[in-house]
């Protein structure tokens, strides 16, 4: 199978890892990809954004299938592109999308399918956003309506940051406080058929302790030992088939992944957010514990066939990534610093951790950052301990000057198993 992944994150930099290590893979693309995709794809440059010129590329690579990782791509259409040119592609359409492109949306979705959510107002102006502030009270709850790469969302006790904020957005979703711990699960559809991946947790502060900007994802890991074993049924069942049948109902289904955001409230489980693509970080760390090759997976979920495929198969293994970011992420981040340690890393970590590359580009001889997220420290171990040691001995060897990383990913689970 030639595949061809279209992206450029650390999301993508495990796709391809696992898509290399699929025996069925004979040929593996991507595009744009960053410095360390390469070391197990053949790079293409295009604009992600243009459905027709990554179906263009697709044909001119002789793709069997294509796989979009980021959400900008789809909500442009991108995987409607790449299907009409005749190729299968895992990703949802432009309509389907939507889940994730407009919050709003996604609220209209779930009161359909009697998903359960946080109750929500949808506001375009001062006195709507005033009235809804006052019904929910404190913690407040702001939503960008639109696509904001994870920094769309302001929860805070003051009122006047809760103003400013929607005042800044234009249309905003407010919403009741959920109180809790968050879960990500994912699911791999082809619009009928739903299957779940197992579930990680990541972390969405800049800082140690859930202090600090919310951010892209700093770190993740998964098993979560803390969750109800029935957690991943009760998902399927109450979230994420409702979910799938409703969009098949209004004439746009959903292919492609399925990531449900959640919070595990005292009243039960709730949906934060979807996405209508892999997590990042996330992804890392449940890829690492997929045992079925991934090509045939999202193969059949491009093709509608996955009532056919057997159950996935999963390593009972942890895993954990770490996320070293760039000086001044979130913020605007500083770039064309030097990686140095990557090949301490694969010397002395591999095969147990490893590093996927985010924002990283090749200069010369050496690899510079070239984003916010810089690199997704991944280590397996036969729990999450094992894990967190390996992924933090790793992150030590890496060099880049102002960065950042959390040290505190998956400490608290680990203690609990
Ligand atoms: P979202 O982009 O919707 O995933 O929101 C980003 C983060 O904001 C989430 O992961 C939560 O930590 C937080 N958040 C979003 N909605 C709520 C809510 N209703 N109650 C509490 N926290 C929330
Ligand atoms: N891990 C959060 C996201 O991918 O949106």
């Amino acid at each position: 199978m030639n595949v061809l992944v279209i992206g450029s994150g650390a999301r993508e930099h495990a796709l391809c890892r696992s898509l290399s290590l699929d025996p069925a893979v004979t040929a593996l693309h991507c595009a744009p990809g960053n410095a360390g995709i390469a070391e197990v794809a053949e790079l293409h440059p295009v604009d992600a954004l243009d459905g027709a010129a990554v179906a263009g590329l697709a044909r001119k690579l002789g793709a069997d299938l294509v796989v979009v990782g980021p959400e900008a791509p789809l909500v442009a259409g991108v995987a409607d592109a790449v299907r009409e040119a005749g190729i299968p592609c895992f990703g949802p359409s432009r309509e389907a999308a939507r889940l994730e492109g407009s919050k709003a949306f996604a609220k209209d979705v779930m009161a359909a399918a009697g998903v359960p959510t946080a109750r929500s107002y949808v506001c375009v102006n001062e006195a709507e956003v005033d009235e809804a502030l006052d019904a929910f009270g404190a913690p407040y709850v702001v939503k960008d309506d639109g696509l904001a790469a994870g920094k769309g969302v302001v929860v805070t006790d003051d009122i006047e940051q809760a103003r400013a904020h929607a005042r800044a957005c234009g249309r905003v979703v407010i919403e009741e406080f959920l109180d809790g711990p968050e879960v990500s699960l994912f699911a791999v559809t082809d619009g009928e058929t739903v299957v779940p991946l197992r579930p990680a947790q990541d972390f969405k502060r800049a800082l140690d302790g859930d202090e600090g900007p919310n951010t892209g994802g700093m770190g993740a890991y998964s098993p979560l030992p803390w969750a109800d074993p029935k957690l991943v049924d009760d998902v399927l069942r109450t979230v994420l088939q409702p979910t799938v049948d409703e969009l098949r109902r209004r004439g746009t289904p959903f292919s492609g992944l399925l990531y449900a955001g959640l919070a595990i409230t005292s009243r039960g489980v709730r949906v934060i957010e979807f996405n209508a693509r892999f997590g990042d970080p996330e992804t890392q760390v449940v890829l690492a514990r997929l045992r079925t090759p991934l090509a045939g997976v999202l193969l059949a979920a491009a093709n509608g066939t996955l009532a056919d495929l057997p159950p996935l198969r999963w390593s009972d293994d942890a895993a954990v990534t770490v996320v070293v970011a760039s000086h001044n992420y979130p913020g605007t981040p500083r770039t064309g610093d030097r990686i140095d340690g990557l090949d301490a890393v694969k010397r002395q970590d591999a095969p147990h951790a490893y590093v996927l590359h985010a924002g990283t580009k090749r200069d010369g001889e050496a690899i510079v950052s070239a984003g916010g997220r810089v690199l997704s420290v991944t280590a397996t171990g036969t729990d999450l301990n094992e894990a967190r040691e390996r992924a933090y001995a790793a992150v030590s060897r890496i060099r880049l000057d102002g960065s950042q990383h959390r040290t505190d990913i998956a400490e608290k689970a680990a203690r609990q198993g």
